[in-house]
């Protein structure tokens, strides 16, 4: 044989290694034996996943008390197939106000452009979404505490109600990573996640997950991502996985770490309100506390009215709170929200007092995180 050939033809010998982890196969072709494994149900093809991939899947699954499992690329995918999989043209969905923006806007304009018809409705509706429910209502999208506003929904009621009426619902769990909140567990048909967030945690990769114990919708969501060809990559789904392993730990130190930083912020004369549902002070904190295990490091805040220089001013003094999207990684982020915020006009968030901030804090020390929000408000203050 040539060197060319023998080049391309090295795998002789290689067999399985019992490392902790799964190997990450970089992998489109898989070579199989015989035409029955070919054009059989395991892994045949990097896009339908292979060794990392199940892997992950088997951890989600535990994690939210799911019978099915079902990878993408990044959340918003994962969002985008949950809808799809589930809706044609005719019908009639319902949104929740709060859902994540791109979400909301998967559904006006691409679900839109399909045929689909939507409805938002009010986080806080609980029983009353029986009212905007119409006879080719199909599901309900809801997400709980809303991106932005952190705004807790009577979960079980809306997932009762749709019940009752043959409407799907599907949850974007990404708060409540499996850890602190189990929708399933609660009568939602659907749950989806985007991993980017707390099960990679470190900011380096993205993913999604979508999770049912539904056979008849795990099959729908699975025949939707095979014509979307819909896949995560190896690497990215053994970064989720060994994320997931250290979940727990990392989500009590930044649960820990939230409560300092905005115990600290609410006594500071420049905010007026913290959106934290772990606050007794929450509207809906009763809620939140039936429904959820504990909280995160994400959180709210609004100013006090202040003028555009007085902000910039602020936000650009931040030594550690970093200014970008995204959460969940080890570190603390800031951003101001009010130029992504869409609320009905009914929303009581419409109505603050000054600035929105959503804050993510990360691992480093609270006083540290404290101490740099201080400096930054000194700044604002001598800023005219
Ligand atoms: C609640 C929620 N869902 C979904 C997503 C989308 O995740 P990704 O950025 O992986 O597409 C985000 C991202 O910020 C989010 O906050």
């Amino acid at each position: 044989m040539k060197d060319e050939t023998r080049l391309i033809h090295t795998k002789a010998g290689r067999g399985p290694v019992n490392t902790v982890n799964p190997p990450i196969e970089r992998g489109s072709t898989v070579l199989l034996p015989t035409r029955d494994v070919l054009y059989g149900d395991g892994k045949t093809y990097g896009r339908m996943g292979l060794t990392a991939q199940r892997e992950l899947e088997q951890a989600l699954k535990v994690l939210e008390n799911a019978k099915h499992c079902r990878l993408a690329t990044n959340g918003l995918q994962s969002c985008a197939l949950a809808i799809g999989a589930v809706v044609k043209s005719g019908d009639h969905i319902l949104i929740s106000d709060s859902i994540y923006g791109p979400t909301r806007r998967f559904c006006t304009r691409r679900l839109t452009a399909m045929g689909v018809e939507m409805t938002r409705f009010s986080p806080l509706i609980g029983a009353e979404i029986k009212d905007l429910i119409q006879p080719n209502t199909h599901a309900i999208v809801l997400e709980s505490p809303g991106s932005l506003t952190f705004d807790i929904m009577d979960t079980p009621a809306i997932a009762a109600i749709a019940k009752a009426n043959g409407v799907i619902t599907i949850f974007d769990n990404t708060w409540g990573v499996g850890v602190l909140h189990k929708p399933l567990d609660l009568g939602v048909d659907i749950s989806v996640q985007a991993l980017t967030k707390y099960p990679v945690g470190h900011a380096d990769a993205m993913g999604g997950a979508v999770l049912t114990n539904s056979d008849s919708l795990a099959a729908q969501i699975a025949t939707c991502s095979e014509d979307w060809g819909i896949s995560l990559a190896p690497d990215d789904a053994y970064t989720a996985l060994r994320g997931l392993r250290t979940l727990h730990t990392r989500l009590k130190q930044h649960e820990a770490t939230a409560y300092t930083v905005a115990h600290w912020l609410q006594e500071r004369p420049e905010v007026n309100q913290i959106l934290h549902p772990g606050f007794a002070s929450h509207p809906e904190h009763a809620l939140w506390k039936r429904d959820f295990s504990g909280a995160n490091g994400l959180f709210g805040v609004v100013l006090n009215e202040t003028s555009e220089r007085k902000l910039d001013a602020f936000l650009e003094a931040m030594k550690l709170f970093g200014m970008g999207f995204s959460w969940g990684g080890y570190e603390s982020l800031l951003i101001p929200c009010c130029d992504q915020l869409n609320r009905l006009p009914s929303d009581r968030i419409q109505n603050r007092a000054g600035p929105l901030l959503r804050i993510h804090t990360g691992l480093e020390s609270p006083q540290d995180l404290i101490d740099d929000l201080s400096e930054s408000f000194d700044v604002m203050a001598r800023t005219t």
